[in-house]
């Protein structure tokens, strides 16, 4: 059975969930870590719902197999697609990602936000659901950005080419008199910069990470499962993809200035 002492496992489809696991590590920085790039079938956005579940079990199946005591599931795909399967399923308590739209809807003075998310995530029940909660104060413009996530997944953060695509999703909304833009996929959260100039000045950008690793926190003190240490955490990286060229792309991001814990990588073929 995992206790106090166990790693605490964080996935996402690729790359995205990093910016999860740079704030989960630095709150919680006696606890050790488990990510899990499941880099072999990026892009889980532009798969069929059945399919970013199956992965996601057996993603989980994985990381409870090396003892996680607990799931970040550090990808809105994920999460909309599998999360309520994961729990009913799975003895573990499982942490999702969830857009902050409620930020968002109490930052706007036009009344107007946009949701920046997966064509996946733009489909699915739990994003309908939560639009329903706080679309009654705000009217909420979904933008499905198609090719972004492939973008940070090549190190691009801020080439013409990205920033081309961003401007095509974000300057539609922001003339349609958006002014607080939340992003629904982890990977965005590496754009962050880029999104912010292209919006312009006076635009909020809201994500969710730094709430989420709270939240995995309060569970973990609710089961008291949080680890009595204070500093001593290791990180360790797993992939299904090229565990090199997962490594090359973690040093790719952190020199473009992003938080990325250091880390030792896990042989190949230890990911299912
Ligand atoms: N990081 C995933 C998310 O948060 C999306 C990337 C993908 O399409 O795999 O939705």
């Amino acid at each position: 059975m995992p206790g106090p002492d166990s790693p605490i496992g964080v996935f996402d489809s690729g790359v995205g969930g990093l910016a999860v696991l740079a704030e989960v590590a630095s709150l919680l920085p006696g606890e050790d870590i488990l990510y899990y790039a499941d880099s072999a079938w990026f892009p889980y956005g532009d798969r069929p719902v059945e399919e970013v579940r199956a992965r996601a079990e057996a993603v989980s199946r994985a990381l409870m197999a090396l003892g996680a005591k607990i799931i970040i599931v550090a990808c809105n795909t994920a999460t909309s697609a599998a999360i309520a399967h994961l729990r009913a399923t799975l003895d573990l308590p499982f942490v999702g990602m969830e857009p902050a739209l409620k930020p968002a809807a109490e930052r706007t003075a036009t009344g107007k936000v946009a949701l920046l998310v997966t064509r996946a995530t733009a489909k699915g029940e739990k994003l309908a659901a939560l639009i329903d909660r706080h679309g009654a104060e705000v009217s909420v413009r979904v933008v499905a950005a198609p090719g972004l996530a492939e973008r940070v997944e090549g190190g691009d953060l801020r080439g013409e080419t990205t920033r081309a695509l961003v401007r095509g999703y974000v300057g539609p909304a922001v003339a349609a008199g958006v002014d607080a833009i939340a992003l629904g996929c982890t990977h965005y959260a590496f754009l962050r910069g880029v999104i912010e100039e292209e919006a312009g000045a006076g635009i909020d950008v809201l994500e969710p990470s730094a709430a989420v690793a709270r939240q995995a926190a309060r569970v973990l003190d609710e089961r008291g499962l949080r680890n009595p240490r204070t500093a001593g955490g290791a990180v360790r990286y797993l992939t299904s993809g090229d565990s090199g060229a997962f490594a090359a792309i973690r040093d790719r991001l952190r020199d473009a200035g992003a938080r990325v814990p250091e880390g030792a990588s896990m042989p190949q073929g230890t990911a299912t």
